[in-house]
């Protein structure tokens, strides 16, 4: 049996309405704001507005991949996300009304915090080696939320991404290879009775890091490159200078000492858009490989890594050859305005839109007409959240 290739065939992004600036931030927290900007390496964070979720701004990534490709062929659709708005109905079946996905595909949701969006993309590439006349759609969609004050605030965010994946795909074909690590960890988690993560932060840090290498020695032990074939390392990016110390540290668990310049060349570019956007979770890992493809020179036939980290907690490492003329399917000035049209927040409709409850007594509850991109929360009634297009 001759096996296709599969990988991304498209992707797009999108975000919330609104920005949060870490100065904003910074100030009322009396923090040095070089603590956010160099510390950790953000200098804003999308907010969503009152009438905005992870549904509404997973339509909008998945929309101009549907407007691009159709829906023929679509046979499943697989939404990652550790922001969830039910506990039974996946959220991907919001999009057959918002996007008009096919009846004929299978809709359903994935959870394993931020390491999501990877599974969803691996069984999206079994799929597809099963019947590559099939196509799947992968969207990561998350916002993320901790407790105000808390040293997580700063690292929140929002965003999705969508995935067209396919067989003989036009912007990255991924490597038959890859390396897991799984471990029962509390580094990171959020019981059903929290709209915000619960943390134990240093912890989460030095997991993060043991998990990568795990799954770096797993990556090689099946067969996977050498790691200086590598033109890019894509990282999970809970905040962006997580990349920085992971790459340091699995180059160090390696014995290679890499000066800054060194870990710079490898990773800035696929952190151009997270610096911006926060820690979108499930979505992180792919808007970094959006961000690279939108920032780097020609990555033509070269090969990049990714390393996915979901807290609790599964890694994993595999690696991706990006296609010849991939420049030609990118979406960079759609990323940009994207980013740039988020309209600035200030603090108090900040900590207002933090401390906001969604009502639970049934009744019919509209929401407040905030949001500027095509998909809002319009309300919520008889227990049923009611959205709208525009
Ligand atoms: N100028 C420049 N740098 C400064 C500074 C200043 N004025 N003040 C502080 N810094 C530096 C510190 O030296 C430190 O750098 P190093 O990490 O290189 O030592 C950095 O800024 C952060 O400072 P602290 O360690 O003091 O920060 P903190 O304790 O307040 O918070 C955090 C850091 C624990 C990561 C916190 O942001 C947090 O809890 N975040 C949420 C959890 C998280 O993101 N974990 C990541 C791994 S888990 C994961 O990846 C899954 C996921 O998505 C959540």
């Amino acid at each position: 049996m001759t096996t296709q290739p599969v990988g991304i065939h498209d992707l797009s992004f999108a975000t919330t309405h609104y920005a949060l600036d870490h100065a904003v931030l910074a100030e009322r927290l009396g923090v040095d704001v070089d603590k956010y900007y160099l510390g950790i390496g953000q200098e804003k964070m999308s907010v969503a507005a009152a009438d905005e979720d992870i549904v509404t701004i997973a339509a909008a990534a998945a929309r101009p991949i549907l407007a691009r490709h159709g829906t023929d062929d679509i046979r499943t659709v697989l939404l990652a996300t550790e922001s969830g708005v039910d506990q039974s109905k996946a959220a991907g079946l919001y999009l057959h009304s918002l996007i008009g996905l096919p009846n004929t595909a299978r809709v359903v949701e994935i959870k394993q915090a931020c390491y999501g969006g990877t599974a969803g993309l691996q069984f999206a590439a079994g799929l597809i080696a099963r019947d590559p006349s099939q196509r799947v759609l992968v969207i990561a969609t998350d916002i993320a939320k901790y407790e105000l004050d808390s040293p997580g605030e700063p690292t929140q965010g929002a965003a999705a991404v969508a995935m067209l994946v396919s067989a003989n795909p036009a912007i990255l074909q991924l490597d038959p290879q890859s390396g897991l690590y799984s471990a029962d960890i509390m580094d990171f988690w959020r019981p059903n009775y929290s709209t915000a993560a619960m943390v134990d932060g240093k912890t989460s840090v030095n997991a993060y890091q043991k998990a990568a290498q795990e799954a770096w020695t797993d990556y090689r032990r099946k067969g996977g490159r050498e790691l200086t074939e590598f033109a890019a390392f894509c990282y999970h990016q809970p905040f962006t200078k997580m990349a920085y110390k992971a790459h340091r540290h699995l180059l160090e668990s390696q014995g290679h000492t890499a000066d800054a310049a060194e870990i710079d060349a490898a990773i800035k570019d696929t952190t151009l858009y997270n610096r911006t956007v926060g820690n979108s979770y499930t979505a992180s890992l792919y808007l970094g490989l959006m961000s690279l493809l939108d920032h780097a020179g020609d990555l033509t036939d070269r090969a990049l890594a990714f390393i996915s980290y979901g807290s609790g907690s599964v890694a994993e490492f595999f690696s991706g050859t990006v296609q010849p003329g991939y420049a030609e399917h990118l979406r960079t000035d759609a990323n940009r305005q994207a980013i740039s049209t988020r309209e600035t927040l200030d603090y108090k409709r900040y900590r207002e839109l933090h401390e906001a409850h969604s009502p639970t007594d049934g009744m019919y509850h509209p929401t407040l007409e905030e949001t500027s991109r095509p998909y809002r929360l319009s309300a919520l009634s008889g227990h049923k959240r009611i959205y709208e297009s525009r």
